[in-house]
């Protein structure tokens, strides 16, 4: 059987062979309840002592700050709503951007309908904010700044610490989503200045469902959840060990093997472009910036080419997506590359393509192979 070549990691990643071994005794034999102080309730306890810690050293953080959660969208979820709720008498003003994930969109909006005002800061055309937009749009009720670290479909990478001084400044605090960045460049905490930090599994090689909030230390947030008293009593639920035993290992494997995946990633974008340029005669368009964008991430559009008709096209060969969402007799454009007013045409063609750390330099070639031959076809 032929094998598909996937290079769709901003979408989500395979779970490691070695996160899936270290994972597998907790869903057999070692399936304490980490609250039953018998010794399989301890193993699970121990085991997630050591997952905490594997999440905090990646991050710069300390075990305690780290709440294990179901995912990118809870932890986002718990940080906007937590400091929204937890500061409501203060103030009811947020700060975002225009090109954030729906997990931070939906919840400004869900705010909205109940009273709270919400500033979308416009990016330029490479999808970057400036930290000076943020600063003029605060106001004495703001209690909330939350911009992302690295945005899913273009890559752009913000200027976190830039803003973190300002929040810092006005004594608002600051979250970041960071889902797509951990694992793929550097993330200390305590250089970017961050008060609260969204990890999501399944982006990096963890399973899907299993996340973390960093919360600095001193950070007031009200719960989402109430129950008994899991997560120091911030995240009740019986914890799924399992998977936050797989999250410490990702993390731990992320850690460790750091550079040699960042390069891996960026060589086969960098192998990919190039492929590209030559093959398709520069009749490609890169939305983004080319510095300051993740080492794995490309949107490019096929300028003439629907992109809708070229992923489906290739979809038995290679999978990649697209940057717009295709109804009955229309094309919505995605609202990232809306903001970044890049122009119907062009986004209509653009397609998303992220590569992993396993992805080889044959896979590459064969990609460019299959796009320049279904862009033949479909012209
Ligand atoms: C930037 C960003 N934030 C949040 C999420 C949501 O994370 P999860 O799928 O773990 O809920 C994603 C997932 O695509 C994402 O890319």
């Amino acid at each position: 059987m032929k094998k598909v070549i996937y290079l769709d990691y901003n979408a989500t990643t395979p779970v490691d062979k070695e996160v899936v071994r270290e994972m597998l005794p907790y869903l057999q034999t070692h399936f304490g309840n980490p609250s039953s102080s018998y010794s399989i309730g301890r193993y699970s306890k121990e085991a997630m002592t050591l997952a905490r810690k594997q999440v905090a050293d990646l991050i710069n953080a300390k075990p305690n700050e780290i709440i294990f959660t179901s995912g990118g969208t809870e932890s986002n979820n718990h940080a906007i709503r937590g400091v929204a709720f937890v500061n409501q008498n203060k103030g009811k003003h947020i700060i975002t951007t225009a090109i954030e994930h729906p997990a931070i969109i939906e919840v400004c909006r869900y705010l909205e309908k109940l009273g709270w005002e919400i500033t979308y800061v416009p990016v330029d055309k490479c999808g970057s904010v400036n930290a000076k937009d943020i600063k003029n749009s605060i106001r004495s009720e703001t209690t909330l700044i939350t911009v992302m670290h690295a945005n899913n479909e273009v890559g752009t990478i913000q200027p976190i610490e830039e803003i973190a001084k300002i929040a810092s400044e006005y004594s608002i605090t600051f979250h970041t989503d960071a889902a797509q960045s951990v694992g793929k460049i550097e993330i200390d905490v305590q250089k970017m200045g961050v008060d609260l930090l969204t990890i999501a599994g399944h982006k990096l090689y963890a399973p899907k469902g299993i996340g973390a909030l960093y919360v600095k230390e001193g950070t007031r947030l009200n719960n989402l959840f109430f129950g008994a008293g899991q997560e120091n009593g911030v995240r009740p639920g019986t914890e799924n060990v399992p998977y936050i035993v797989a999250l410490g290992k990702a993390c731990e494997i992320a850690m460790l093997d750091f550079d040699k995946n960042t390069n891996n990633m960026l060589s086969t974008k960098t192998m990919l472009i190039n492929e590209l340029r030559t093959k398709l005669n520069n009749k490609i368009h890169i939305n983004g910036s080319e510095t300051d964008c993740l080492p794995n991430t490309l949107s490019i559009a096929f300028l003439g080419t629907e992109a809708h008709s070229l992923a489906s096209t290739i979809s038995a060969n290679l999978l990649i997506s697209t940057g717009s969402a295709c109804h009955a007799n229309s094309i919505e454009i995605s609202s990232v590359l809306k903001a970044m007013a890049i122009d119907i045409k062009t986004a209509a063609s653009t397609v998303r393509i992220s590569t992993g750390r396993h992805t080889t330099e044959d896979e590459i070639y064969t990609s460019t192979e299959i796009i320049n031959e279904a862009i033949k076809r479909l012209s």
